[in-house]
């Protein structure tokens, strides 16, 4: 019922947790969005290019001794983002609704980006590089884990075994061609690929511990505190992976925005954090040490993709203004906080008791300062005053620029850098 194919068969049921907060903010949206403001965002945006001298003609006089360079070719606009063949500056590039050609990746605007995409691929890493012999012996023997904990590992592997599938299907499928910018797509190509690593290493956890592969894959439909959070996510791919889909009215621009905030805010920004947070603890009572390991490098690259996707959807919001009124905050935050209880009941569902040094009620405490965190990152205010971080050594766990991983056994900042040679 969840799949990404079947999604649309199935919104009604998909939207199962909508509150009364989104649904009374979707009713009033309408009248909160006059159409003044929405013209200033009209699809064609195009007051740059017009301004657009024609290209430069070559002309017969060049010098006889080298050859005569060609005029530019045009590239089809469905590809370049415009007619034009004149070579892009800096000012015509814009994160949504851009017309310059997407072809041509630099000169860089949005330096920041170009940065994260360096720094993803510095930290690139590959499952089966992990030693996962340890975790085969203890979960295979009778008495080195308990039901709370075996509980823990498998439905971790459930929740995010798909959750990872449905951000690179969201990436690829949905808003890939809607950011407009070329640094940025440069990224989400490198986060799109960590997406692929991410599941590679669940499904590499799942066969090295000869689990049910069906059981495990199919509890984003099957168990309901799984089912919730990704139905959750997938009602804001709905509207945007339609293929007419398109941005360019305050409308459609929000229905973008949304899908963000929901993806970067809330499920990698929240969603994730509850079964990382319980892996890595297992981790550090040398349990399950190889697991751990694997969910500390997708922790690592999944707080750079929440990085990045704040930057973008702070970015967006700088340049159009309009989108950024009260109806929509009221509205991200309510997302926010929806998620912090989908959250919170995932935490509750998967410890119903004390669990690895930890329970229901400091995880709570611990999403709720999480989830501060993120409104404060996209210019709202904190929602839990005082709430603080019960487990500081999640915080150090994402600090790249450790030396050595958790639990000391290898050198976590390592460069891939194997040099090429040709036999
Ligand atoms: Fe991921
Ligand atoms: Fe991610």
């Amino acid at each position: 019922m969840l799949s990404w194919d079947d999604y649309e068969n199935n919104a009604e049921e998909a939207a199962v947790v909508n509150d009364a907060a989104l649904q009374t903010l979707n009713k009033s949206e309408q009248p909160a969005t006059p159409p003044q403001v929405a013209t200033p965002v009209a699809p064609e945006a195009p007051q740059v290019m017009e301004s657009v001298e024609p290209a430069p003609v070559v002309t017969p006089t060049v010098v006889a001794s080298e050859p005569a360079p060609e005029a530019p070719v045009a590239v089809s606009a469905e590809f370049a983002g415009n007619e034009s063949r004149e070579r892009v500056t800096v000012d015509q590039k814009a994160m949504i609704n851009c017309r310059a050609d997407l072809n041509q990746l630099v000169p860089f605007k949005y330096e920041w980006a170009w940065q994260k995409y360096l720094d993803g691929c510095a930290n690139h890493w590959m499952p089966q590089e992990v030693n996962m012999t340890a975790d085969i012996a203890l979960w295979k023997s009778e008495d080195g884990l308990s039901d709370d904990e075996r509980t823990i590992v498998k439905r971790s592997l459930g929740f995010f075994s798909t959750a990872d599938s449905l951000v690179a299907n969201n990436l690829v499928l949905a808003i890939y061609r809607l950011i407009t910018n070329p640094e940025c797509r440069q990224y989400l190509l490198r986060q799109a690929f960590e997406e692929a690593i991410h599941t590679h290493a669940y499904q590499y956890c799942i066969e090295s511990l000869g689990m049910d592969e069906g059981e495990i894959f199919n509890m984003y439909h099957e168990v309901p505190a799984v089912a919730k959070k990704a139905s959750w996510a997938l009602k804001y791919t709905q509207e945007i992976n339609d293929p007419t889909f398109n941005t360019g009215t305050l409308e459609t621009d929000k229905a973008l925005l949304k899908n963000l905030i929901a993806y970067y805010c809330v499920l990698e920004g929240i969603f994730f954090y509850c079964g990382f947070t319980q892996i890595l603890s297992m981790g550090r009572r040398n349990k399950m040490t190889g697991t751990s390991e694997q969910f500390q490098y997708i922790l690592r690259d999944e707080s750079m993709h929440v990085n990045f996707g704040i930057d973008v959807i702070n970015q967006i919001k700088l340049e159009n203004p309009q989108l950024w009124q009260t109806d929509m905050q009221e509205w991200a935050r309510a997302m926010v906080l929806e998620g912090t209880e989908l959250e919170i009941a995932y935490a509750r569902d998967t410890m119903p008791r004390g669990v690895l040094g930890m329970n229901a009620n400091m995880m709570e405490e611990y999403l709720q300062f999480i989830a501060n965190r993120r409104l404060a990152q996209i210019g709202l205010s904190e929602q839990f005053p005082g709430a603080k971080n019960p487990f500081p050594w999640m915080s150090e766990i994402m600090d790249l620029k450790k030396e050595k991983n958790f639990f000391e056994t290898r050198v976590t900042d390592y460069q891939t850098g194997g040099a090429l040679t040709w036999d």
